[in-house]
């Protein structure tokens, strides 16, 4: 009888995927954040690590792998956690989960676009403390009329370009290459988008190209009083700078779900009553964690036992 691979799983992975990974393996799992050291004391001898874009995955953690290891399966689309050369240069595989939280994460741009817009949290606050508004206060805008500019015409972007389609909104976005767009969508260079947008949504990969792309300058491009959504990655945009540009201006709010030092988020965010704050919760739908759960052991097992991964990244 073969011995049964052993998974060590840290993160975000729901108990379903646990389960599943349980039926044909020994599972070690951490939990969403488990103590500093404990997946370096777990991962000898392992065929699998599962982690999140919160669990580091670097040369250090590979080798104290050691020869077992096979594949490192992200429990997310994003891959910035993983050292994609390290993988490579080991001779294993890497995947992510992609498509499967395609929509959750798009809808959640546009929440963070109207909860911004319409003040929405700031609204909540008040009316739990027992408070009302004053005649004038609480205004916000509205979406219809806007016009909204994409970072990024990927996967998520084209969705968020899809499901803006019923809201009357004028369509920008910016892509590496020419890119096919829905009818009365332009392509612009990422000036032209951040000084003609009332509303700004992020969808990029975070690489070295992409940090801090959203930086001082670029955040004195962008219109007065427009609104800035990052459903992406946090280290895209220049966190000092976005502060001061929601304490002075030109912008009127962010809606944010990623942050540079997750779960780190700066006081100076929470303080700011022009921010709506998520804890990274793009694809954290009962459905889509659970797409997300299967296709990630669907990838573990395939490279453990000799197939094609679903997905994968190398
Ligand atoms: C992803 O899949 O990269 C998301 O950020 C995880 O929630």
């Amino acid at each position: 009888m073969t011995a049964r691979p052993r998974v060590v799983v840290v993160g975000a992975m729901p108990a379903v995927g646990i389960e599943l990974l349980r039926r044909r393996a020994d599972v070690d799992a951490g939990g969403i954040r488990p103590e500093p050291g404990w997946l370096q004391a777990h991962v000898p001898g392992a065929a699998a690590i599962v982690a999140d874009p919160g669990v580091p995955v670097d040369a250090a953690l590979l080798d104290a792998a050691g020869p077992s290891l096979k594949v490192v399966a992200n429990f997310a689309v994003g891959h910035d956690n993983i050292d994609l050369d390290a993988v490579r240069a080991r001779g294993i595989r890497a995947t992510n989960t992609p498509d499967v939280l395609t929509n959750a994460t798009a809808e959640l741009a546009i929440t963070l676009m109207l909860s911004a817009a319409r003040r929405v949290a700031e609204a909540d606050a008040l009316t739990r403390r027992g408070e009302w508004h004053e005649e004038e206060a609480l205004l916000g805008r509205e979406l219809a009329g806007a016009t909204v500019g994409l970072v990024g015409f990927g996967r998520i972007a084209r969705r968020v370009a899809e499901l803006l389609s019923g809201f009357e909104v004028r369509l920008l976005f910016t892509a590496r290459s020419h890119a096919s767009a829905p009818p009365g969508a332009e392509q612009r260079e990422l000036g032209d988008l951040l000084a003609s947008s009332d509303f700004v949504s992020l969808h990029v990969p975070l690489t070295s190209e992409t940090r801090h792309l959203i930086d001082a300058s670029r955040l004195a491009q962008m219109k007065r009083g427009a609104v800035l959504v990052n459903t992406s990655r946090g280290g895209v945009i220049d966190t000092k700078a976005l502060v001061h540009a929601l304490r002075g201006g030109p912008l009127g709010a962010a809606g944010l779900d990623v942050y540079e030092d997750e779960p780190h988020v700066p006081r100076e965010l929470r303080e700011l009553p022009n921010t709506v704050l998520l804890p990274h919760i793009g694809s954290a739908t009962g459905r889509t964690r659970e797409a997300m759960a299967r296709l990630c052991v669907e990838n573990v097992f395939a490279v453990i036992e000799g197939r094609e991964p679903p997905t994968p990244l190398v």
